[in-house]
């Protein structure tokens, strides 16, 4: 496979492993992933929920959670680690200062336009900024915010389509419509993107994420442009997959029908496996006695039917019937738990044979 340039930055395997909140992806699964010569991506999310002895210690322990995970992933790996920031996090701000404090590599940030990222980039800081977006408007807009305001240029720009897991930056109405598909997306913002760069005499690379889930696909992803892939589902069925094995084995037996799209307190849609506990917020059986973190900048207690943060806390500790997983549109297609390592190689393999059928069919 192609390497993936980012500044300085060099991953020898154009992958990078989405961050997954809350829990899923840690410092065991980031430094896996960097070890293969990846991007391995430790999520902010929720660090101080898993931290945290009390709700009122969530934001010190979140500071403090970060500094931990980053710290065991520096002395797991030499290779590329980023943090991934949600916008629509409250503690966004503190969560960015300490990824570039602690010298993360990089920062991913969305679920929301991360239009001030910049500002929080002291003079010589090292980390590089790269948001995620779902259209080529949003791209421009936030290269253009970014220039004027910080003459800063993202280092990367990440577009993930309506296939991803997690919240998506769709309506509940475009995440079926091809005009919002990845393959549609990825030429339109890397048109966008190139001719941006080109004015300010930069190169941005565009990375794809949403759905991507064999070789074959980073291949055909990256012909339209992409010059790297955002992969989440397919790293939570894996060894070093942070969270509790019930949570990974419930992608192994999920069916395709398993996968639905809810309305997450967030205010937005999210992809999530079936569960018991969402069929109960369905229901209308679910009510927060009150909210313990203020996590969510958007997200009020009166009218969430449940805690998100609580939620997802207990999915990562295998507790599904009080939870749920979120999950990429491909999550039935999981079939056994491996290392991330064999993940890696098994994905550089089909993305050889299928380059090579390609080649043959050219000549
Ligand atoms: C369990 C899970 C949790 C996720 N949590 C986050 C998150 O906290 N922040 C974020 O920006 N994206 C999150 N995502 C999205 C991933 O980072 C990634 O971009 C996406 O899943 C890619 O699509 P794929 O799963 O089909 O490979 C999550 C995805 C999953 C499956």
């Amino acid at each position: 496979m192609k390497t993936l340039k980012i500044g300085n930055l060099c991953a020898s395997v154009p992958i990078v492993q989405g961050g997954m909140g809350v829990g899923i992806s840690l410092a065991g699964l980031a430094s896996a992933v960097a070890s293969e010569g990846g991007i391995g991506v430790i999520s902010s999310a929720g660090l101080g929920v898993i931290y945290g002895s009390r709700p009122a210690d969530y934001r010190e322990a979140s500071i403090r959670g970060l500094k931990e995970e980053l710290r065991k992933a520096r002395e797991a790996t030499r290779g590329i680690i980023g943090v991934n920031v949600m916008v629509a996090m409250s503690n966004f701000a503190d969560m960015v200062r300490t990824a570039i404090a602690e010298k993360a590599d990089i920062i991913f940030s969305g679920a929301g336009l991360p239009l001030s990222l910049p500002s929080f980039l002291p003079e010589g800081a090292r980390t590089k900024l790269a948001p995620i977006v779902s259209s080529a408007r949003a791209a421009v807009l936030l290269c253009r915010k970014w220039f004027e305001e910080y003459r800063y240029v993202p280092d990367a720009i990440v577009v993930e389509g309506p296939k991803a897991g997690g919240h998506l930056g769709y309506k509940r109405e475009q995440i079926d419509d091809s005009h919002y598909s990845l393959e549609t997306l990825v030429p339109e913002i890397v048109a966008e993107v190139s001719k941006f760069g080109a004015e300010h005499e930069c190169h941005i690379p565009v990375i794809a994420g949403g759905g991507i889930y064999t070789g074959e696909d980073i291949y055909r992803i990256m012909e339209l442009g992409a010059e790297g892939v955002q992969m989440g589902t397919r790293f939570v069925t894996t060894d070093e997959c942070d969270a509790d094995p019930a949570f990974k084995q419930s992608y192994i037996d999920a069916r395709r029908e398993d996968i639905e799209i809810i309305e997450s307190p967030v205010g937005m849609p999210g992809r999530a496996l079936r569960s018991s506990f969402l069929d109960r917020v369905r229901e209308g059986l679910k009510r927060p006695k009150a909210c313990p973190f203020d996590c969510i900048k958007t997200c009020d207690v009166t009218h969430s039917p449940y805690c998100i943060m609580l939620a997802l806390y207990n999915a990562f500790k295998g507790k599904l019937q009080n939870g749920y997983a979120f999950c990429g549109a491909n999550a039935w297609r999981a079939e056994k738990i491996q290392s991330v390592r064999e993940l890696m190689s098994s994905l550089s393999a089909e993305y050889d044979s299928f380059a090579q059928k390609i080649k043959g069919l050219a000549r």
